[in-house]
């Protein structure tokens, strides 16, 4: 569906020959960086930074306690055929009451850092106005605990669980007033808990709940929006991201430091050629118009206008410089490869090839094997973009996990992916990508939305009757990466 969706965007795109032969290059060829040029084979820069990542509706639980509201995956979950499995997350992992013990096995991984998610309705159960009392006790308690424990926390304000009020009010991101919203919720946690939080990510996969739940209907909240104001629901969550990051710059400590965490199309040359590179290039540039694009650069790409013509958003100029306020980093999740391209001789200067069926995937059939994707994504969005700082917010595996008769999980295919992503990471961050640290999805097992239980993406095997946690194979395999600071041996 996305390469169609993309196929058509690009026939369309090809009538801006022009437009884009003529834009000024954005960036110099990435050049090796000096400094890191002494890297030896497989190892990381010293400082790198190790992580594992988790969020909060996949993990918590006690949906129902300490005054937190109702999200609308909460409404979303409980209505039936939703989710594979006819489960919910009202317990999840109960990592609301299990977090100490959780600490405990990031710390066993000699992970220094741990991305969560905060979850909007407990601090603001209505979505605006009075704050929950109670509503961020749980997230000191979490913060007090990482930090005794040497875990450096980096939160994410956004990871899909919206307040089922503020949809029920105003339609959700279908308003800016939920714009609005999001950046008083932004303020608060930012005045609250940037003495302890250095780094707030603001969104996460804008890509993914903007298309899935607005415009699909197969994520919360389940609407099949027409084009125009699915491009009207993506402008009001850039704009929420641009007043977050104002609010965040107001409200929180000096020094905080603020992104997107984005799950980018990934774009990969098919042959690794010059031309290709560049073509990769535009195709990245464009084919993340309607979000990272615009946030970064601060406008719409004229391919993206051309192509949603009338179903363009409605917007103005001061929206549009609030959306590319200056971010300090930008998140990226990196699973699979979305698009592979070859250079086109036709405007706009590339071309998408199909998938062949027997193209191999993990057991999430979403989730194809391309370990390049975690060298080019990363280099192509530094050039692209000009960034300088790229934290790898996301990446990792589902396997057919089994506890097997002797107590252990041997999730082999898990650290096949890995080893073979972090290789090529490596390898980007050797020719000068500037990636500062990569977060592990996830530490633990966990509820994978409308999969329910059934597709695994943890270090951690969690059996969902009695919530014990064990180790895979692979929390050795990653432990070894950290305390080496290596891939390979
Ligand atoms: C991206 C999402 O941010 C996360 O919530 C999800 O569980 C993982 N990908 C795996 O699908």
């Amino acid at each position: 569906m996305l390469e169609d969706l993309s196929r058509r965007s690009f026939a369309k795109l090809a009538s801006l020959a022009a437009a884009i032969a003529a834009a000024p290059a954005r960036a110099e060829e990435a050049q090796p960086d000096p400094a890191r040029g002494h890297l030896a084979t497989g190892s990381f820069p010293s400082g790198f930074i190790w992580g594992t990542a988790t969020s909060a509706y996949q993990i918590e639980g006690a949906v129902a306690e300490d005054g937190r509201g109702r999200s609308i995956w909460d409404t979303f979950s409980h209505q039936p055929g939703h989710i594979a499995d006819g489960t919910t997350a009202d317990r999840a992992d109960d990592h609301y009451h299990r977090y100490k013990e959780d600490v405990a096995l990031i710390r066993e991984l000699g992970a220094k850092a741990y991305r969560f998610s905060i979850a909007w309705p407990r601090v603001f159960p209505e979505g605006v106005g009075a704050a929950n009392p109670k509503g961020l006790d749980f997230y000191d308690r979490l913060l007090d605990e990482l930090l005794a424990n040497g875990i450096e926390p980096y939160a994410t304000l956004y990871h899909w669980d919206l307040p089922q009020a503020l949809q029920d009010r105003f339609g959700g991101w279908q308003s800016t007033e939920t714009s609005k919203a999001f950046a008083d919720y932004a303020a608060y946690v930012a005045q609250r808990l940037t003495d302890r939080v250095k780094t707030i990510f603001t969104v996460n996969e804008v890509g993914r709940f903007v298309t899935f739940g607005y415009g699909l209907g197969i994520d919360a909240p389940g609407l099949k929006l027409p084009p125009k104001q699915l491009n009207q629901v993506r402008h009001n969550v850039a704009l929420a991201h641009g007043l977050a990051v104002q609010a965040i710059r107001a409200h929180g400590r000096a020094g905080t430091k603020v992104g997107p965490a984005e799950n980018i199309a990934a774009c990969v040359p098919a042959i690794d050629t010059r031309e290709n590179a560049r073509a990769a290039e535009i195709a990245t540039r464009e084919l993340n118009a309607g979000f990272l694009n615009v946030v970064l650069e601060g406008k719409y790409t004229d391919g993206f206008l051309a192509y949603a013509g009338a179903n363009a958003p409605t917007y103005t100029e001061d929206e549009l410089k609030i959306i590319g306020s200056k971010n300090d980093f930008i998140g990226l999740n990196i699973y699979a490869p979305q698009f592979y391209v070859l250079a086109s001789e036709r405007a706009p200067g590339f071309s998408i090839l199909p998938f062949p069926k027997s193209f191999p995937h993990m057991s999430a059939d979403w989730l194809r094997i391309g370990p390049e994707t975690a060298y080019w994504v990363p280099r192509l969005a530094a050039k692209v973009w000009n960034v300088e700082t790229i934290y790898i917010s996301e990446n990792g595996a589902s396997s057919a996990d089994e506890v097997r008769p002797d107590g252990k999980v041997y999730d082999l295919d898990r650290i096949m992916y890995l080893r073979a992503y972090l290789t090529q990471l490596q390898r980007a961050i050797a020719e000068g990508a500037p990636v500062r640290g990569y977060f592990l999805w996830s530490l633990m097992d966990n509820f994978e939305w409308i999969y329910g239980f059934g597709k695994r993406f943890g270090l951690y095997h969690v059996d969902f009757e009695t919530l014990g946690r064990r180790p895979k194979l692979s929390a050795s395999f990653y432990r070894n990466v950290i305390a080496r600071n290596a891939v390979d041996v």
